[in-house]
């Protein structure tokens, strides 16, 4: 089974409790969102490889350490996926960034991919699909499956909230794919919104209703 790892950070928690708040501004709620996800970054890149790298100091050489392994490609699952880009590309600057589109069948309600552009190699890259609300789990398996489909080999998934349920489908989907949130929260309502939650993540980053 993939790992799920709760990031309990108080930084974290702190700026999760400003950003459920209902009164915060959507200026502030991405700002928070781009800060919580660098705090979770630093989670999510604990276990990434590196090698020695030989260097020469003002004061002689030495043995530094460098990033080694698969590189990394960012891919925010569109729309909400997009408030969790610019908090890991500060970490890794020299990421790649994919992007998948996904929307709901209304009538088979299975999710339909709309846009998927990702750079090459995809099966040399280490994939970390980000989206803030792990609900139902539905989205996130298939952005997991488009990346799979096209040779992705080695996926991590990043989300801020989880709802018990999604997370348990999510897992039986891709038991293979390790996840990072920052809380478990209670349950999904019967609209599938995550509860305490924050509400649409989407309408909250974008300013939109
Ligand atoms: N998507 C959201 O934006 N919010 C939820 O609570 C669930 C899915």
């Amino acid at each position: 089974m993939g790992k799920v790892t709760v990031t309990e950070h108080p930084l974290i928690q702190h700026k999760l409790t400003l950003l459920r708040e209902a009164s915060t501004s959507s200026k502030d709620f991405r700002q928070l969102l781009t800060e919580i996800t660098m705090l979770m970054g630093y989670e999510l890149t604990r276990n990434l490889p590196i090698q020695d790298k030989v260097i020469e100091t003002p004061m002689g050489r030495t043995v530094g350490k460098e990033m080694a392994g698969k590189k990394p490609v960012i891919v925010p699952v569109l729309r909400a996926g997009l408030g969790m880009v610019d908090g890991l590309l500060n970490l890794i600057p020299g990421a790649r960034v994919g992007h998948i589109g996904l929307y709901r069948d209304p009538e088979t309600l299975e999710p339909v991919e709309y846009y998927c552009k990702l750079p090459n190699e995809i099966a040399d890259r280490e994939v970390i699909i980000v989206d803030p609300m792990l609900a139902t789990g539905g989205s996130l398996a298939a952005a997991v499956n488009f990346v799979k489909q096209r040779g992705a080999t080695s996926v991590r998934a990043l989300c801020l909230l989880a709802a018990p349920e999604g997370l348990e489908a999510f897992q039986k989907a891709h038991p293979d794919v390790d996840l990072y949130v920052s809380c478990i929260d209670e349950k999904l309502d019967e609209h599938a919104y995550i509860v305490p939650g924050l509400g649409d993540a989407g309408d909250r980053i974008f300013g939109t209703k």
